[in-house]
């Protein structure tokens, strides 16, 4: 029978501390049940101590999610034991993850600490940590560097004092799958205790390396793995969540685990993620990039006529990938509609309900076929107008190669209809700056995306846009056959946010300064709406 390995998740812990990908509070609560839908065991919601943002969202993860153990980080230390466990104390299922370098380099250089020194503070803090919380778990950073007898000391040490899982990273992506292998071989066989704990990897892939690391982990006797969604996290990354589900589930004839992971939520819960920070994996990203299911070669798509097989070693449908099948068209009717909508998984309210019949007929007026990638993207953009604060009335864009771009655009607000030109030197600028003059609010705009929801000439279009004022950024997303019609919505979703006081990501590296798109025609600056 398959062995069970537990899934840890830590996309709201090391994958939001990647440059980009910070979330503010309503963002991890949603992404955080995506997770649970997603089946992993543990979510390591954030680390409690490193800001009030932090401890706040930790704990409102502890208190939204049920199925799953929720977990913070803390370093070795009295203070962030306190503030980890104040933060998960309201989960059904709370852990505390302790953490302190062992290798002589971190010892010596960062903690100027010797081994006993550091012996001694974990014993301490993980007796401290026990005495609060039934599940620890003790992470020794930089393990993969690590002297093999000394860990065997630290590991046993963890384990009397109450640690209930012990994890091994490598935290500098620098181990081979070999030596994964023997380190944790060699912790097995050296350790009395160590069947008292679980095992756990923690892989990062500064070579490349992290997902095969942790599958020779495994093997090797690992029994968590520790992991981020489309391998989001620090540097490059750490092992994807969907590669080691997909390699196990895909692999059973070799690889004889199971995991909980609920493997058609896979596709739904990465989307999330990139719409939410606006990042999306690349395309030939194994299982959620575009082009991970496409078969563009001659011989390739003769192959999969003839039998899938030949090219396909898993379907597309496994991890919920749909299919780009005609659906629904202009005479479908509300229960129809209404029907998809649950086929797809989403369960919506009747007035969400309603707008969406409503949008989808617009669209079946413009595109001849809808598919569920169509349907799933007017859902998605529908959750944008939560606070709906300006809505688009109507825009007219004027726009040529051997002319400046005018947009005369109205916007409503309270039931009150405002209207404003302006130029620009491409018409999504002109637009956008048309939307600054009306709600008379300077932003600056940080990110534009855009991109095609299916292939055909008739796609409808997505814009993922990222604006700033001095109080944060702020995200939005618009879908329609009009790019511009796109472009203006996912601006006005941003700065509904930004308006109505949500709060917005800072990340690092990201500037708040509120300069206006005036200022910018002013000092030549080049804004990235100038397409
Ligand atoms: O990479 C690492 O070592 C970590 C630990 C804190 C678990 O993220
Ligand atoms: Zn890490």
């Amino acid at each position: 029978m398959a062995e069970r390995v537990y899934v840890f998740d830590t996309t709201l812990r090391d994958g939001e501390q990647a440059p980009g990908y910070s979330m503010n509070l309503d963002e991890k609560i949603k992404m955080a049940k995506a997770l649970e839908a997603l089946g992993v065991d543990i979510i390591e919601a954030g680390f409690a101590i490193s800001s009030p943002g932090d401890f706040e969202s930790v704990k409102a993860i502890a208190e939204s999610v049920e199925n799953v153990v929720v977990a913070s980080l803390a370093r070795a230390l009295k203070k962030d034991i306190d503030a980890a466990w104040n933060a998960v104390k309201g989960a059904r299922r709370p852990r505390i993850h302790l953490f302190l370098a062992t290798s002589d380099l971190h010892l010596e250089y960062k903690l100027k600490m010797t081994r006993a020194e550091a012996l001694e503070r974990i014993r301490e803090n993980v007796t401290y940590a026990r005495s609060l919380c039934d599940d620890i778990e003790f992470s020794l950073e930089d393990a993969s560097r690590t002297d093999l007898d000394y860990m065997c000391r630290v590991v046993e040490t963890a384990i009397e004092c109450g640690a209930t899982t012990v994890n091994l990273p490598d935290t500098v992506g620098y181990a081979t799958p070999d030596e994964i292998s023997r380190m944790v071989h060699y912790v097995r066989d050296h350790v009395p205790n160590i069947d008292k704990a679980i095992i756990s990897m923690h892989n990062h892939d500064d070579l490349g390396l992290a997902v095969a690391n942790t599958i020779s982990g495994i093997e090797a006797g690992a029994r968590q793995v520790e992991c981020t969604l489309c391998g989001i996290g620090e540097r490059a990354g750490n092992a994807a969540l969907e590669e080691i589900a997909m390699i196990l589930k895909t692999r059973q004839d070799h690889l004889p685990y199971e995991t909980g992971i609920v493997t058609t939520e896979i596709t739904r819960a990465s989307r999330l993620l990139a719409t939410t920070t606006g990042i999306k994996p690349y395309p030939s990203k194994a299982i959620v990039g575009a082009n991970a299911f496409a078969h563009e070669s001659g011989i390739h798509q003769h192959g999969m006529m003839a039998n899938s097989q030949t090219y396909e070693i898993m379907t597309p449908e496994s991890v919920g990938v749909s299919q780009t099948s005609l659906v629904l068209g202009k005479h479908s009717g509300q229960h129809a509609f209404s029907k998809k909508l649950v086929e797809l998984g989403y369960s919506v309210g009747k007035e969400d309900e309603d707008r969406l019949f409503a949008e989808f007929k617009r669209t079946c007026d413009r595109k001849k076929t809808i598919t569920d990638r169509d349907i799933i993207a007017l859902v998605e953009s529908t959750e944008e107008k939560e606070s709906q604060i300006w809505t688009l009335e109507s825009f007219v864009v004027n726009s040529g190669n051997h002319m400046d771009s005018t947009a005369c655009i109205s916007l409503k607000k309270d039931g009150k209809v405002y209207k404003d030109v302006a130029i620009g030197t491409g018409p999504v600028y002109a637009s956008l700056r048309a939307v600054e003059k009306i709600i008379r609010h300077p932003f600056s705009l940080d990110d534009y995306q855009l991109s095609a929801v299916t292939e055909h000439r008739d796609a409808l279009g997505e814009v993922l846009v990222k604006v700033s004022d001095a109080s944060g950024t702020y995200r939005g997303r618009g879908v329609s056959t009009d790019v511009i019609e796109a472009s203006i919505l996912s601006t006005l979703a941003a700065v509904n946010r930004m308006l109505s006081g949500a709060k917005g990501t800072m990340g690092q590296g990201q500037s708040a300064s509120a300069m206006s798109f005036e200022n910018d025609m002013l000092t030549g600056h080049t804004d990235k709406s100038e397409a």
